[in-house]
């Protein structure tokens, strides 16, 4: 049987990327994208686009049935720090639209979900450093109880329904083509837009906040890698630790400056910093690397180099 994808806020700064990476894959038309608004030409242009309310059971029941779907790929969230604005708002959605696909799964309907978690389950009494997978969880945010809340309901219905739901505790992701929005990471992607477009940079976090970050490419081969695997590897059913290199908006801004000498950089830390500071510094990610054969290819001296050099392209095309 192939494999027909349904991808959930496929017009995200995840959504997008993986999206692509699938249709190339799986073949342009067994990628179905979707989102409650358009996305970008490249993403709308490359294969099927249908608009959906994640939150809408009927709506995505519809499109599976429509396109004989087997595989979702629920990426449609809010992010911390628009959820800390929202946070009813963001419950709903985070909670909501994982409930439904988890049920059409245990109706049988579809055969596998992937769906992200992320650091910020972990909290302020939790490890700062080499944070481990099973530690003291006791996020302070409303992202991040609606994700450690997730993980528990994916390993619930995995124990009891034997549905096959993969997930992975996402770092900051950092990526050039589409922006993130509302997250506290996010601050790793605008330092380099501003860099190019500006050549200065006001951070929302202080120069010494270190958080664990990856580049897009590594989230987005882990995510396929982790679906391909086989089943009977994968131990863990909540969401797996996962980790790329580790920084502070210090260390970026040193790192442009090495290619952009002229780049300056200030600090004007508001409500997110509090939010940054209940994360993990960094991860301890060998569970992922023992079960799966998990390994990141980019740190931050490489990424970078991909940064500045795409982002320059697309300020010259525009
Ligand atoms: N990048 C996310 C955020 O900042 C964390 O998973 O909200």
């Amino acid at each position: 049987m192939s494999t027909v994808v349904l991808v959930l806020g496929a017009c995200g700064q995840i959504g997008t990327e993986l999206s692509l990476k699938l249709r190339s894959i799986y073949g342009s038309s067994n990628v179905i994208a979707s989102d409650i608004k358009p996305g970008s030409d490249e993403l709308m242009e490359s294969g099927p686009f249908e608009l959906i309310d994640a939150t809408n059971g009927e709506q995505i029941l519809g499109i599976i049935q429509k396109y004989k779907v087997n595989s979702v790929y629920l990426l449609a969230a809010m992010l911390s720090a628009t959820a800390e604005k929202h946070p009813q708002k963001a419950w709903n959605l985070n909670m909501k639209s994982l409930s439904i696909v988890l049920d059409l799964a245990k109706e049988g309907r579809i055969k596998q979900i992937y769906w992200p978690s992320s650091i910020a389950v972990f909290g302020p009494t939790s490890p700062k450093t080499n944070t481990p997978q099973n530690t003291i969880l006791e996020p302070t945010t409303v992202y991040g109880i609606s994700k450690l809340s997730g993980e528990y309901w994916c390993n619930y219905y995995h124990s009891n329904f034997g549905v096959d739901v993969r997930s992975l505790r996402y770092p900051g992701i950092v990526s050039w083509k589409t922006e993130p929005g509302g997250g506290t990471t996010d601050y790793a992607v605008d330092i380099y837009i501003k860099a190019v477009k500006e050549g200065r940079y006001t951070s929302f976090l202080s120069g010494d906040t270190r958080l664990p970050m990856m580049y897009m490419d590594d989230a987005i081969n882990a995510t396929i890698q982790l679906m391909e695997a086989d089943s009977k590897a994968l131990q863990i059913r909540t969401s797996y630790n996962l980790s790329g290199f580790d920084c502070t908006p210090k260390e970026v801004a040193n790192s442009i400056k090495k290619i952009l000498p002229d780049f300056t950089i200030d600090y004007d830390p508001d409500f997110r910093q509090k939010i940054a500071d209940s994360w993990p510094d960094s991860i301890d990610d060998q569970f992922a690397r023992q079960q799966w054969n998990w390994k990141h290819r980019v740190d931050l001296g490489e990424m970078s180099k991909i940064m500045i050099s795409n982002i320059s392209k697309t300020v010259i095309s525009l």
